[in-house]
């Protein structure tokens, strides 16, 4: 079906389970910036299933009114349109809880429960832990043992925040912590990185367009460059980021997924675990990192004072809250191999830092030049290669460039580019927290990490980390200005 634009159209679900939205955290900052004002917009837009409640959980004992006005700053402060505010605000409760109080939990099941009676929201939950990562094990554990964990004629649904762990340890530890009370169909690890519409068009653009498939491999395709740049630094998060660095914080999680979705073979329909299983066989394919040569498949960097738009910023270890002797990488780029039919040989440039010089996200893919330049008496025997960039940001669009000649009496060529903007004539859009939040409420796996890919993912880093982490780790960091593109050493084909 196609609108008066063109446009191909089509339905989409809606939840219909009433339900409690249980947000453990709900006094913070991720709270405060993404989970409420998604829920709110969901409402906004007749999105969020009627009748729902959403009972905020923190240890700050404030009152239902004190954290509905929070709440409403807060929905302000995020530009929030307010005239669904006076429906919002009373489905909005609060409820002191302690995470390491299980008799904290007692109160909170017979709270959930009367209001689930008063709203008649039939037993169905969501439990969102915006918590610090510690917290995780006694939550899903406290929830299993008041029986709030419990399905029936009901749903239980816990939708839990990255990091997913520290490494394999770590994280097999809290998995199997989580399954003691939910099984892995009732778990929804977020990474919103896919609910970004680009990334999810990755899928359509691949599988649902004959042209690009037959050359999608090692045949024709040089290498591929999936860059996740920021021009922020570690502004109020240098506590959790000293600890973490570039490599946990983005590669375990975004650029593993921007990588499998780029890289996995067709699965036999769009279905959660049909997607989830080709994008494990990616991560199992993984070529594992040569330890004997790591520098020349990993640089790591950490920025130092520089510019960004015009205003001077200090190095990562004069920032408020981070070591002075800190050697945590705010900067990584790895060449990444994957061992399969499709993919042997070219190498896959993943890169992230911060302080760079633009916030960009994007991949791009660089075909390999012309096997014979009929025109090298001319122009020589190089030509610029194709180059095919699918861009999340700045700019939702993809890019395919290609040789064309300048028009004139010469023989001369240029670069020249075909562009899709993503939004040009399509304004209906979610965000990605409004998206994941959509596909809780419905059940849908998608877009969410399976826990055998966390595992698969820290396998992978794992062996990498601890070998960075060693005392040598100070001679591997390389130091790059602020507003620049990171280490030299790292720049285009290394
Ligand atoms: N912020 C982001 O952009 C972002 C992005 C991706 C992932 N995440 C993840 O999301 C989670 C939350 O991040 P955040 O930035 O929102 O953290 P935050 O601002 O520090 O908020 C933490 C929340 O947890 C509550 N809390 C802490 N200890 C508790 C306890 N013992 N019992 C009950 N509640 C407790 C705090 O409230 P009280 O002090 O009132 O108890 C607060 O509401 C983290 O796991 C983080 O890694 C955050």
């Amino acid at each position: 079906m196609a609108d008066t634009n063109g446009i191909e159209t089509c339905d989409y679900n809606t939840p219909k389970d009433p339900c409690a939205i249980v947000i453990f955290g709900a006094t913070g900052d991720l709270a405060a910036r993404k989970i409420l004002p998604s829920l709110y917009a969901l409402l906004c837009s007749g999105r969020l299933p009627d009748p729902s409640i959403i009972i905020g959980v923190s240890r700050s004992g404030l009152s239902h009114e004190e954290y509905r006005e929070r709440t409403r700053q807060a929905l302000v402060e995020s530009n929030a349109d307010m005239k669904c505010w006076e429906d919002f605000a009373p489905r909005l409760f609060y409820r002191s809880v302690d995470v390491n109080d299980v008799g904290t939990f007692t109160n909170l099941a017979g709270f959930i429960k009367d209001k689930e009676s008063e709203f008649q929201t039939g037993g169905n939950r969501l439990f969102h832990l915006s918590v610090p990562p510690v917290a995780y094990e006694a939550i899903a554990q406290s929830l299993a043992h008041v029986g709030l964990a419990h399905e029936k004629d009901n749903w239980s649904r816990l939708v839990v925040e990255k990091p997913f762990g520290y490494d394999l340890e770590s994280s097999r530890k809290l998995a199997a912590a989580l399954k003691e009370g939910f099984k892995e169909k009732q778990i929804f690890r977020i990474d919103h990185y896919l609910a970004k519409e680009t990334v999810q068009n990755m899928l359509m653009f691949r599988f649902a367009n004959s042209i690009f498939e037959p050359v999608w491999n090692r045949q024709f395709i040089q290498s591929v460059h999936i860059t996740a740049a920021e021009s922020l630094g570690v502004e109020h998060r240098a506590g959790f980021y000293d600890h973490t660095g570039v490599l946990r914080d983005m590669f375990q999680n975004h650029m593993m997924q921007l990588l499998s979705l780029v890289a996995m073979e067709p699965p036999s329909i769009y279905e959660a675990n049909r997607i989830r299983d080709e994008k494990a066989k990616i991560y199992r394919s993984l070529r594992p990192f040569p330890m004997d040569s790591l520098d020349e498949n990993l640089v790591l960097g950490q920025y130092a004072a520089g510019m960004i738009k015009e205003k001077s910023v200090p190095s990562y270890v004069s920032e408020p809250g981070v070591s002075p002797n800190s050697t945590t990488p705010t900067f990584a780029s790895m060449k990444a191999y994957i061992d399969n039919w499709r993919w042997q040989g070219v190498p896959f440039y993943i890169t992230s830092g911060k302080r760079m010089s633009t916030k960009r996200t994007d991949i791009e893919v660089k075909f390999k030049e012309v096997p014979h330049s009929m025109f090298r008496n001319i122009l020589g025997e190089h030509i610029t290669a194709n180059r095919l960039t699918l861009s999340i940001h700045p700019k939702e669009e993809v890019m395919l460039s290609f040789q064309a000649k300048t028009p004139g009496p010469g023989m001369c060529l240029r670069n020249v580019t075909m562009n899709f903007d993503y939004a040009m004539g399509h304004p209906l859009r979610l965000t990605a927290y409004e998206k994941v939040l959509l596909d809780v409420l419905m059940g849908d796996h998608t877009l969410f990490w399976r826990q055998d890919s966390v595992d698969l993912c820290w396998s992978y880093l794992t062996p990498m980390l601890k070998e960075c982490e060693c005392e040598e780790q100070a001679e591997r960091l390389h130091l790059y200005k602020a507003g620049t593109d990171g280490p030299k050493k790292a720049r285009g084909d290394w």
